[in-house]
């Protein structure tokens, strides 16, 4: 039996003999092995050597306000995940600051829709109350797509023969709901509609308006995922099945092309966008290592609802504890370079982190 205890390397019993001599991949071998388990002996060192660290600040917790709700609803496909009113909303939020989240994504879900004349005043009047009510205690990012307004649950208005998702007419409408949010009192509007230019629009809109403090958090690399599931449903935004485009592959990314995701990014920023976002999160890693590498803006991940449910259901089946999962995978996240994180468990970071 081979004792790797014994195992020396030259230089080490002759420090000046040959040093210039590269190493064996023996004795690379011999010096990792002894080596890597020294720093995992015990959880001091193990503190000691970890890369990245999770803390309360790095979270933004999403909130769905819909208006159609007289009651509070917990979603049927997502543990403890709730469509608030705005009254119960105002409550969740005063419970989310002392929890320590200050930081949500905002969803609007009104009750009309529309084909044109949008009216986004449900959505600005959300905005208005939690700014009166928490003002700066709250950062508040209002998402910015129209799948919740259409009757059609496309994230952009359809040219007459309903075959195609129309760019330019998608991006007007789009700046002028960000400068309504925007006068409202949203900190930051968060385009995921998957426009072209949206947020050159949105910004030069903003900026006209003499609202050039409010940030854009740019869904900028957001696939056409199968993991987007039970966010429709809480959203009621899931495409209709009767249209000739029942899909969102001709504007949300093609998971083949990673480099669309790096080429998106990188224009969004140049176009004034503040945070750049991965979504989802788990089997895009590889685009945020990337991204990290080609800029030094700030990039958001966010954790979709599927792969939310997908642990919660793990759990739920007794597979794994869910805390622990989500630490895992959390820490997997700024381990790849994210700055931020998006999760349906923001509220319970602070909690869990240890
Ligand atoms: C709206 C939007 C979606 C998500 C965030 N904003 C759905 C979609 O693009 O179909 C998904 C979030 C999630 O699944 O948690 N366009």
């Amino acid at each position: 039996m081979l004792d790797v205890r014994h195992w020396t390397l030259d230089f080490e019993k002759n420090p000046t003999s040959n040093v210039q001599r590269p190493l064996s991949n023996v004795q690379l071998l011999s010096m990792y092995h002894i080596n890597q388990r020294r720093l995992r002996a015990n959880e001091h060192i193990r503190d000691l050597a970890s890369e990245v660290q999770l803390h309360v600040k790095d979270f933004i917790q999403p909130i769905f306000i819909d208006e159609t709700l007289s009651a509070r609803a917990g979603s049927p496909t997502m543990t403890n995940v709730f469509s608030e009113t705005l009254e119960s909303a105002l409550q969740q939020t005063e419970a989310d600051l002392k929890a320590g989240v200050t930081k949500f994504l905002f969803f609007p879900v009104p009750k009309d829709r529309f084909e044109k004349n949008f009216n986004f005043d449900y959505a600005a009047n959300c905005i208005k109350k939690l700014k009166e009510n928490f003002g700066k205690d709250i950062w508040i990012a209002s998402d910015l797509c129209l799948c919740s307004y259409t009757a059609h649950g496309h994230c952009g208005v359809l040219n007459a023969e309903q075959d195609k998702v129309l760019n330019h007419e998608t991006v007007e409408i789009l700046s002028d709901y960000a400068l309504q949010l925007a006068q409202a009192g949203a900190d930051c509007i968060a385009p995921s509609d998957m426009m072209d230019s949206r947020v050159r629009g949105i910004r030069e809109k903003l900026n006209d308006h003499h609202l050039s403090d409010v940030a854009i958090m740019s869904y900028s690399a957001k696939f056409s995922s199968n993991f987007y599931g039970p966010f429709r449903d809480v959203c009621k935004s899931a495409p209709s099945k009767n249209l000739k485009i029942h899909d969102r592959k001709t504007y949300q990314m093609d998971y083949r092309n990673g480099s669309d995701a790096i080429t998106s990014s990188l224009r969004d920023l140049q176009e004034g966008a503040d945070i750049l976002m991965v979504k989802p999160a788990l089997p895009y890693l590889d685009i945020l290592t990337k991204l990290r590498q080609q800029t030094t803006a700030p990039i958001a991940i966010y954790h979709v609802s599927g792969e939310y449910a997908a642990l919660e259901l793990l759990a739920k089946n007794n597979l794994i504890d869910a805390d622990a999962g989500h630490i895992e995978v959390w820490t997997a996240f700024k381990r790849a370079g994210a700055s931020s994180i998006i999760s349906y468990k923001a509220r319970d970071a602070k909690r869990i982190i240890v």
